[in-house]
């Protein structure tokens, strides 16, 4: 059985279609929940689901090595970085080399690093589009390998959609999220289980 961690700290729309995909599954399962918000809806649909979950704060992920020896017992397979906002510290990356996965909303290296998540994300690219009138303009998702560095490594997925003049940052975050939901818990499997 492959074991699945996965890190979030807002609402885990996401981590629930993980939660979800391999849900049943004899091969696959989400093992742990982490996330850096003890207050992050993800934890309640952790929970929900019977799945272990935990917060944790900064001194936790940065000074001692608490989260370090939690993830050691918990033995990933695959670490799944959905949503989940603060750097990711290199004793872990160190410590789980090519296992950590990240998702981005937007097609890197356009639109990445410090600063950019979530809305901030999508409010650029709806700049970006609005100035580009005229020409076709896409956004999407990234899945990438984790390093210490926001956004920086290597890609292992894209997918793109369109941006019209018509959308909003809201329309196109929907757009993006619904790409998210679409191939996430796939490209997961595919790692797990070398298809590709
Ligand atoms: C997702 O769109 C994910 O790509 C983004 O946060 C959202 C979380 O949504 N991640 C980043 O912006 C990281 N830079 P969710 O909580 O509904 O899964």
């Amino acid at each position: 059985m492959k074991r699945i961690v996965i890190f979030a700290s807002g609402n885990g729309t996401n981590a629930q279609r993980i939660i979800d995909h391999f849900k049943g599954s004899t091969d696959a399962q989400v093992v742990q929940v982490l996330s850096n918000n003890k207050n992050a809806k993800v934890l309640e649909r952790a929970n929900k689901s019977k799945i272990s979950a935990f917060s944790f704060n900064r001194t936790a992920f940065y000074d001692t090595d608490d989260v370090l020896h939690l993830l050691k017992t918990v033995t990933p397979d695959i670490i799944v970085l959905a949503g989940f906002l603060w750097l990711f510290p290199e004793k872990i990356i160190t410590m789980f080399p090519d296992k950590i996965i990240n998702i981005h909303p937007a097609l890197l290296p356009d639109f990445g690093g410090k600063g950019m998540y979530g809305k901030h994300v999508h409010e650029a690219v709806y700049a970006f589009a609005k100035a580009n009138k005229g020409k076709k303009t896409y956004t999407g998702i990234t899945i990438h390998k984790v390093t210490p560095e926001y956004d920086k490594g290597a890609c292992i997925f894209q997918a793109k959609v369109e941006v019209t003049q018509e959308d909003t940052p809201e329309m196109i975050a929907q757009k993006v999220h619904q790409l998210e939901h679409k191939h996430f818990p796939e490209v997961i499997e595919d790692l797990l289980f070398d298809t590709k």
